[in-house]
């Protein structure tokens, strides 16, 4: 459906769970007491079949999943195989910080997942575990088991934390030599984001065509969501940008979210929400709620305002930034 500034919103992220099993620094780091759900309050399978139902009947095509940690849930598999016989769904995907896909991947291979993205923000073992308390071996063992599988589509999620010329060149070069997309993501804002310098996505362009020469945006749609493309020479595969702080993308901007205790987000940096869990606890009918949501998508903010606390409602009154960690 359109929204009141003519923008399609045709893709839902739904996060599964707010726990996770790493703890990256700029995400939930070590030390910091973090309260998480109950697993009573998360959206059950069936809520979640449900809400999906309403959302493809309202134009929504595409569905990925994330948390926190997507592949923590158990029934996973279950929720997957049950979004995937909605009608016009027409993809689901994924995003993971690859921790569980060794146990998971053949199961989500043959359930139709063609499409993963893994953070994985430094190939340097002491500082990839500097940032997320893991181990990097694991991750590169998970990640060159799903690259032996032709028909994936794989990204790579860099945040830039600490990042110098030699951590981004390393990066690239599993775009230059494999299939995968590299992906440098600009710190947002939100949670513990504040608190790391801020490497833009110019200077890490600026990094690359220093030693690869000149490139193009690249001609080819990856996915469904904010990033921008770009071809080197002689590589195999693009690099992604997702520059939501310097070049806002919110013109474009396809989406909506599900929290995992059932709140609607129109944008990701906004408080105001829709409880549908509590509506559906409630037992409101599927007709009234589906007028809500559509309300809701309808309304969407026009932008994100990362960069300052307060922001202006449509009514021009003041309300306070959302605030909400990125994992929530
Ligand atoms: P695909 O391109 O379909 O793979 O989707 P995606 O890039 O949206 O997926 P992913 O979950 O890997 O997200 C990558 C980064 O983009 C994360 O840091 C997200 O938080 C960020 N992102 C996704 N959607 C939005 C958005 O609407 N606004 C902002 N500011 N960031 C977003
Ligand atoms: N800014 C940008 N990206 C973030 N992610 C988590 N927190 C932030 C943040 N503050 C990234 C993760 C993961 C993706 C889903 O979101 O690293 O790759
Ligand atoms: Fe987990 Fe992703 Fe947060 Fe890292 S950024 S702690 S992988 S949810």
């Amino acid at each position: 459906m359109l929204d009141r500034f003519g923008r399609n919103i045709d893709y839902v992220r739904i996060s599964l769970t707010d726990r996770c099993n790493l703890s990256c620094v700029y995400c939930m780091p070590k030390g910091v007491p973090i309260k998480f759900l109950d697993m009573s309050e998360l959206l059950s399978i069936d809520e979640i079949y449900y809400i999906c139902e309403i959302l493809s009947d309202i134009g929504i095509k595409k569905i990925k999943l994330t948390g926190g940690e997507p592949l923590l849930r158990h029934d996973i598999i279950d929720v997957i195989q049950k979004i995937r016989s909605i009608k016009n769904i027409e993809k689901i995907t994924l995003t993971t910080n690859g921790v569980l896909l060794d146990r998971y991947f053949d199961r989500l291979y043959e359930n139709g997942i063609r499409d993963i993205n893994m953070s994985l923000d430094s190939l340097n073992p002491q500082k990839y575990k500097q940032i997320t308390n893991f181990k990097l071996d694991n991750i590169i063992k998970n990640l060159n088991h799903i690259i032996s599988y032709k028909d994936m589509n794989i990204k790579i999620n860099v945040v830039p934390i600490n990042t110098q010329i030699d951590d981004v060149l390393a990066l690239v070069e599993l775009a230059k030599n494999t299939d995968i997309k590299v992906r440098f993501i600009e710190m947002m804002p939100i949670g513990y984001g504040n608190n790391f310098e801020f490497l833009s996505n110019e200077k890490i362009l600026e990094i690359i065509s220093n030693k690869y020469g000149n490139y193009k945006k690249s001609e080819k749609v990856h996915g469904n969501g904010p990033a921008t493309y770009f071809s080197f020479e002689n590589f195999k595969s693009d690099i992604g940008l997702i520059s939501a702080v310097s070049h806002m993308f919110c013109d474009s901007c396809n989406r909506i979210r599900i929290t995992c205790d059932g709140k609607l987000k129109p944008c990701l940096d906004y408080d105001s929400t829709l409880d549908i869990k509590e509506l559906i606890n409630q037992n409101i009918n599927k007709h009234d709620l589906k007028e809500k949501i559509k309300n809701v998508i309808f309304n969407k903010p026009q932008s994100h305002n990362f960069l300052k606390n307060i922001i202006t409602d449509k009514n021009n009154m003041l309300i306070k930034k959302d605030t909400r960690k990125m994992y929530q």
